[in-house]
């Protein structure tokens, strides 16, 4: 293993101690990690919150033992790498997804860095120059999600419903669909005025308001009551699911992020209609979950690691050619009160757009802002 000199032997991350305790997570000194054979290790200089991240805090459903560090969407610089590792090299800036049932790279330290995080060689991607840290600390969890959602399923010419498009991964999928994937319709929702401001900025051709429309209706008048080819519900909304379910044309997909229908609690199955309104229209009900991928790492396939690559290579190149990129609407220092009130805002459902940014180290984030 080759390894820079000056990393030191623990940090202090932010996450939680004690198995389902929830928020608010808290400073917690754990070891700085050492890369197995695939693996690399990254100075984290900025990070995004995650719905997973206070859910994993509630739930702890990948059966960790705690203390677990969170803040698995990762920017910054390599400083060890295992080796078998080929791709990236000590001294590259990268962009990476830590293993989910793995530890994350939040500092407690207020942006004054201090944080070290791993990610396998195939959830780790050069950064490029022109990509802040921060933007490119904003793609990997959301992108990930709409790219495995959308690939091989979304061509050409296709209608395409996508509920919450100013949500993380809700305004990533929009511009995907729209911009690269060529969606001839992409239709939206949001349940705020600035939700529904951000799909429409994110190409959506139309964007209705969840709380007030009958999306269905407007819908079925926009295809000639025909329905959309495809469905990407990604907002873990039971009622929603119900809706959405009801707009996807005869033989087409609904596609769901997650666990899916009857199951987004986690805690207890509770009997969902989805299954029911998809079979009546002969429409495919597809699950993504990015989860899977990760309960056992070791199970991977080449084919699942392939598609993950790619999606994190297609990430920075999308990123950089400004066709997705993403809507960071906060930015926060990683500071243990900073985290846990974006995490409570996230959980509330009801003051995040877009992405909310963490910065864990500002220097090396000031330092790739010059050399730009
Ligand atoms: N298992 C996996 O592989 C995986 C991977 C990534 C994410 N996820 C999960 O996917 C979900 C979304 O993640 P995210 O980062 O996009 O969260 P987010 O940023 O909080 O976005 C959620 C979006 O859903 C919208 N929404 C809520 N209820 C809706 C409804 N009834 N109809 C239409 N839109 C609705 C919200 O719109 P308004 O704000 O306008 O109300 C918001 O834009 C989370 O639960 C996350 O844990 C799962």
């Amino acid at each position: 293993m080759k390894q820079a000199h000056t990393t030191p032997e623990t940090f202090l991350g932010v996450g939680y101690t004690r198995d389902r305790a929830g928020l608010p997570l808290e400073a917690v000194r754990v070891p700085v990690p050492q890369p197995a054979a695939d693996q690399v290790l990254i100075r984290v200089a900025a990070s995004s919150l995650n719905p997973l991240e206070y859910k994993l805090a509630d739930l702890n459903f990948m059966g960790r033992t705690p203390p677990v560090v969170l803040g698995f969407d990762l920017a910054g610089v390599v400083v060890g790498v295992g080796h078998d590792v080929s791709r990236v090299a000590v001294g590259d800036a990268v962009a990476a997804m830590a293993d989910l049932n793995g530890d994350g790279g939040w500092a407690a330290t207020g942006g004054r860095g201090g944080a070290y995080a791993l990610a396998r060689q195939f959830l780790t991607v050069r950064k490029p120059p022109s990509l802040s840290f921060r933007d490119a600390a904003a793609l990997p969890m959301c992108f990930l999600s709409a790219f495995t959602a959308f690939y091989g399923a979304v061509q050409a010419g296709h209608t395409i419903y996508i509920p919450g498009g100013g949500g993380g991964v809700g305004h990533l999928a929009v511009q995907m669909a729209a911009r690269v994937l060529k969606a001839r319709m992409v239709i939206s929702s949001g349940g705020r005025p600035q939700s529904i401001t951000l799909a429409r900025q994110s190409g959506a051709h139309f964007v209705f308001d969840y709380k007030r429309d009958d999306i269905a209706a407007e819908i079925a008048e926009l295809t000639n009551g025909r329905g959309v080819d495809l469905v990407f519900d990604a907002t873990y909304n039971e009622q929603g699911f119900v809706e959405t379910a009801k707009t996807v044309r005869r033989g087409g997909s609904w596609i769901v992020l997650g666990v899916g229908p009857g199951k987004t609690t986690r805690l207890a199955e509770t009997h969902s209609p989805v299954d029911a309104i998809l079979a009546e229209r002969g429409a495919r009900h597809v699950n993504v979950n990015l989860l899977r991928y990760f309960s056992e790492p070791a199970t991977l396939d080449s084919e699942a690691r392939g598609l993950l690559q790619r999606g994190m290579d297609l990430a920075m190149e999308w990123a950089t050619q400004g066709l997705v990129v993403p809507h960071v609407s906060q930015t926060i220092d990683s500071t243990v009160e900073a985290i846990n009130t974006g995490l409570q805002s996230l959980k509330a459902g009801n003051g995040v757009l877009g992405k909310v940014a963490v910065i864990v180290d500002r220097d090396l984030v000031a330092v790739a802002s010059r050399s730009q």
